[in-house]
């Protein structure tokens, strides 16, 4: 993926604090509209850049709560007193009315894990209590998941580095996009490029635009299983390059927070991963961060991957697509799907500011059983 050089100018955070922004909560809009001035509810979530340096990932061992789930009787209890559970599509995505995720106690949590396994995606409305818990609550909710990723450029609330941010508005934008393209769509997995990219994710908007800026969300079990046998057969075989490379380079030359706070890593994982717990089979390539395939000619790496990746940006088939009603809280597992942000907002003056939880999970396990994912 190329971005621009464009070097935009980035106003400081305080400034951020002043803009017009449009609270999640309808309740907190005023009657007529914008009021530059007024305190932002959620000004103590928006983005800081501290010049904090970190130290490389240490590899940990990572117990997936959905294993918990399965000696369970009945893994989806914790849906008995939902109001409304609508499955989005038969591939992907399950949305739920009537529960509350921040009074879910263990076994639930645990539960939940297994079904955003399944479904790949989960979408809960009327979370209210959960965003309004703040972040101490937000890092206690994803820990119990696994040990808290703390992204090496993007924003966090100012002493909460382990919560990921993204910001943008008419004026600026502090997160990772693309300028030079004719879209904004680009699928990926987060993070694709650690030792042990993250499982269960967390996410939710604080603002968003009245209109725009939904997420567009992709099952990588069902692209896989689009593909016919022999090539699933083959690309089983296959490792690949993530890198996050570029997307160290793109704070470096001034854009998103300008700071690099762990330098970038190279990771090789398998094209095809299974998931520990559901035992599912995914595609694990995406146009962000994956880069080559290991052990091919550039040629033959090249096409493989275009074709990868062409499939899965046309495959509506496969795709869920979010829109960010108030008090959404959106749940995925990025181990078998892949997602886009949707930047069809940025002509408005509107903020759409999103805090994003997002625990490790093990190193992606290869679907073939035995393959060498030394470089
Ligand atoms: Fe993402």
């Amino acid at each position: 993926m190329s971005t621009t050089t464009t070097v935009v100018d980035i106003a400081p955070v305080a400034e951020v604090q002043k803009l017009s922004l449009r609270a999640a909560d309808p309740s907190e809009s005023k009657p007529e509209g914008k009021a530059p001035e007024q305190e932002y509810r959620y000004a103590h979530l928006l983005p800081h850049f501290s010049e904090d340096r970190y130290p490389p990932l240490e590899p940990y061992e990572h117990v997936d709560p959905g294993h918990r789930a399965l000696q369970h009787p009945n893994p989806r209890s914790f849906l008995d007193t939902a109001e409304r559970v609508i499955e989005i599509t038969p591939q992907l995505g399950t949305e739920v009315r009537g529960i509350n995720l921040a009074e879910l106690d263990s076994d639930g949590r645990d539960q939940l894990a297994l079904e955003v396994a399944r479904r790949g995606l989960m979408v809960f409305r009327d979370q209210g209590d959960f965003i309004n818990r703040g972040p101490d609550f937000y890092l206690q909710w994803g820990r119990h998941y696994g040990r808290l990723h703390i992204h090496p450029t993007s924003g966090h609330p100012r002493g909460y580095p382990e919560l990921h941010l993204v910001y943008r508005d008419g004026k600026q934008s502090f997160n990772f996009e693309v300028d030079d393209s004719i879209t904004t769509t680009v699928w990926h997995s987060d993070v694709s490029y650690e030792l042990q990219p993250p499982g269960l994710t967390t996410f939710f908007l604080l603002t968003a635009p009245p209109t725009g800026g939904d997420t567009l969300f992709t099952s990588q079990v069902s692209a896989l299983k689009k593909l016919s046998p022999q090539f699933v057969a083959f690309l089983k075989t296959l490792k690949a390059v993530h890198s996050g490379v570029e997307q160290a380079e793109f704070s470096r030359n001034g854009r998103r927070g300008g700071t690099v706070r762990r330098d970038p890593v190279e990771h090789v994982h398998p094209v095809v991963r299974r998931h520990p717990v559901t035992g599912d089979e995914a595609l694990y390539v995406n146009r962000q961060f994956t880069r080559r395939i290991v052990g091919l000619k550039r040629e033959e790496s090249e096409a493989i991957l275009r074709l990868l990746y062409d499939h899965i940006d046309k495959s509506a088939d496969n795709q869920a697509r979010v829109r960010w009603e108030p008090n959404t809280i959106v749940l995925w597992d990025n181990r078998v799907t892949a997602h886009s942000a949707n930047v069809d907002f940025r002509h408005l003056p509107d903020a759409r500011h999103g805090a994003r939880i997002t625990p490790q999970a093990e190193r992606p396990i290869p679907a073939l059983e035995g393959l060498d994912l030394s470089a």
